[in-house]
């Protein structure tokens, strides 16, 4: 790797069990939902290889099967010891490129975040679950012994495949968590009482693990830095648990996570909402704490000049990153290279979390819609022999990416956007609370399409006969999309426009600054996350805003962590909330007054200060020019809200599927 770096400290080597690594960079680990049968696929180690190939020095698996008890899970199986060749494969394709590779050992416990509960949870205590108020059949202590034999075995099992060693995931929440936290844990016994007894599991893993895998295989350990919930683990008890499971020398790492399998899940994946590097009051004073076993800072790191500048201050010895190797496996080469500017930021949108929790797919990102492709890391499109003339109608990420993709490959591209502005929707995003980190997309684009020779022309809408008198091979359309009036809104209502859609709203709330008198009522039938992020910004502006769903509640079109987040700040700033309801229009409407129906039972709901009334909506596609263009003989490819309205991880895929398609 080319060392033209100022981050001369994050690429130091450093030793782990004897093991080198190359530097101070490992990768979190990260469910990617790419093993559905319980084997080893070929994705699964394209993914881990890719992070290798990009320069991470360490990366730690998603969970693995383990336990028996596990043999339903879609991870690996481990302790089946049936995908040897699987496994060594794995460990080669990593291994080889110079990176450590480790298994995770994790149980969800009593923990789940699906609808229902699960009646085969293990736990220390008869104590529901804070998400889905599962009841965990206690474990007995010959139980436990049985996991950790079980456990070592597998371990041992990943080490003669080639593994360089294991992470404990103590935190988020999970079993071992579980036992650690006075929360969960009120047995009595050995493994409950006080801090070494809810430490004993880990301890005894630990122990077992080290007999059956030796001093050179590495031992990491994840443990909860601040789990939010109270009588639990904040950092102070996080100091007391570092204490007791590193007195003994025996791990290799520790690494510090936030939250709970609880309404504070959304502290482990923290999100843009909140500031960076988050997690770092505690991981400073929790280094103290762990006799002298090397710091790996994680949470939220996303730059480089971040992760040197902990490790410089001596802050930590390591540096974990999930989201942001998810979003751009070079980052480590880019950055070791001098090519920062080159790499594709995480956003901390958790819209990967959405894909593997919400959508059951393989882990994606919107800011790399290759996640996983054997040609993902460092991408360069290949050229085409046919170059064309390409016309991109639209200048947001679906437009932006299909013309990066399509002018690298060495066509003639022109994209027109109708805004004087780069990014559309998205650009609007970025002007909502938490949307700082949304302009790295089209940032990113906008590079690397001009850098291509791609022209970008803005604030032109251009009609069809202009499109076609360009003569194009093929056009991409991205004109986005327009949401639909709710039924509820009167049709000559709907022509007057002055019950604006939550867009049009924005663009012109957001032109003041000052505080407007009144409520504004905002009718939500989209429930994703720009809408309450929307709701914020009305709310600075307006008295009150009241959010209007005929849904039971909001957001549900959003995954938990992130809808956690939305469902405290709705609440933090007392934004009202009428649930299973719908306006009812009528003439006192223009002076001010709206009544709120039930759906159910009628039930009426008056505001009598009307300000602002406004609707989020599904929305239809801005596909007009596709009839003209196409009866002209010219292909046309809709990409992003023009194909399908949906959210930007939609956009960027359709726009780079499209890039790569011409
Ligand atoms: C999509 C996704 C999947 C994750 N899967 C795991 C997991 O399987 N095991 C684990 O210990 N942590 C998991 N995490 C948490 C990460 O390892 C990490 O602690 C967290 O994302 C904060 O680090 P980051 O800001 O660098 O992403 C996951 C996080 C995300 C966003």
């Amino acid at each position: 790797m080319p060392q033209t770096t100022d981050y001369t400290v994050l690429f130091t080597p450093f030793e782990l069990a004897g093991k080198r690594l190359r530097n101070r960079i490992a990768h979190a680990s990260m469910t990617t939902l790419s093993t559905p049968v319980g084997r080893v696929t070929e994705r699964l180690i394209q993914y881990h290889a890719n992070r290798a190939v990009g320069g991470a020095a360490l990366t730690v698996t998603e969970p693995l099967g383990m336990m028996h008890h596990q043999a339903g899970l879609p991870r690996v199986q481990v302790w089946r010891g049936d995908d040897a060749d699987g496994l060594k494969r794995f460990a080669e394709a990593v291994e080889s490129q110079d990176c450590r590779l480790l298994g995770q050992i994790q149980d969800a416990g009593r923990g789940r975040h699906y609808p229902g509960r699960n009646p085969e949870a293990i736990g220390p205590s008869a104590l529901p679950d804070d998400l889905s108020w599962t009841v965990p059949r206690a474990l007995t202590t010959a139980d436990i012994k049985a996991l950790i034999e079980q456990i070592a075995a597998s371990a041992s099992h990943l080490k003669a495949c080639g593994f360089s060693g294991v992470e404990i995931s103590a935190g988020h929440g999970h079993l071992f968590h579980q036992f650690l936290s006075p929360w969960s844990n009120r047995r009595t016994d050995e493994y409950g009482g006080d801090w070494e007894g809810r430490t004993r599991f880990v301890a005894e893993l630990v122990i077992a693990l080290r007999a059956a895998c030796g001093s050179d295989f590495i031992i990491g350990l994840k443990l909860p830095g601040d789990d939010g919930m109270p009588a639990s683990i904040g950092p102070a008890e996080a100091g007391i648990i570092g204490d007791l499971l590193t007195r003994k020398r025996n791990v290799d790492y520790v690494c510090f996570a936030g939250g709970a399998h609880a309404r504070t899940l959304e502290m482990h994946t923290p999100d843009r909402f909140g500031p960076p590097i988050p997690y770092m009051h505690f991981i400073k004073e929790l280094r103290h704490r762990l006799n002298g076993v090397p710091l790996m800072a994680l949470g939220r790191i996303t730059d480089p000049a971040e992760a040197d500048g902990i490790l410089t201050r001596d802050e930590a010895s390591l540096i974990a990153l999930g989201r942001p190797l998810v979003a751009d496996p070079a980052w480590p080469r880019k950055a070791a290279g001098g090519r920062t500017w080159d790499i594709r930021y995480c956003l901390s949108c958790n819209t990967c979390w959405g894909a593997i929790v919400m959508m059951h797919m393989p882990i994606a990102c919107v800011n790399n819609p290759r996640v996983g492709r054997p040609d993902e890391v460092d991408f360069a499109p290949p050229r085409t022999d046919t170059p064309k003339r390409v016309v991109v109608v639209g200048a947001g990420i679906a437009g932006l990416e299909a013309a990066w993709v399509a002018a690298a490959r060495g066509h003639d591209v022109t994209v027109f956007g109708a805004s004087n502005v780069i990014g559309g929707k998205a650009w609007l995003r970025g002007r909502l609370p938490g949307g700082e980190t949304v302009s790295s997309i089209y940032d990113y684009q906008t590079v690397a399409a001009r850098r291509a020779g791609a022209h970008i022309i803005l604030g032109r809408r251009v009609a069809a006969a202009e499109i076609i008198a360009l003569r194009p091979d093929t056009v991409i359309l991205a004109t986005g999309s327009t949401m639909i009036p709710p039924d509820w809104l009167p049709a000559a209502v709907r022509a007057e426009g002055w019950v604006p859609d939550l867009r049009t709203a924005l663009i012109e709330t957001l032109r003041f600054t000052g505080r407007q008198a009144g409520t504004t009522v905002l009718f939500d039938t989209d429930h994703t996350e720009a809408t309450y992020a929307a709701a914020e910004a009305l709310q600075a502006r307006f008295d009150r805003v009241m959010i209007v769903t005929p849904r039971e509640t909001i957001a549900t079109d959003v995954q938990l962590v992130t809808r956690q987040g939305i469902l405290r700040r709705i609440a933090q700033q007392r934004i009202g909330l009428v649930t299973l309801a719908e306006p009812r229009w009528n003439d006192a409407c223009a002076e001010g007054r709206l009544d709120i129906v039930n759906i159910y039972n009628g039930d009426v709901c008056a505001i009598d200060d009307l300000a602002l009334l406004t609707y989020a909506t599904p929305r239809t596609p801005d596909d007009a020019l596709t009839i003209p263009l196409r009866a002209a003989g010219i292909p046309v490819i809709p990409v992003g809200d023009a194909r399908a309205p949906q959210e930007m991880l939609f956009a960027t895929a359709s726009g780079h599927a499209a890039g790569e398609a011409v």
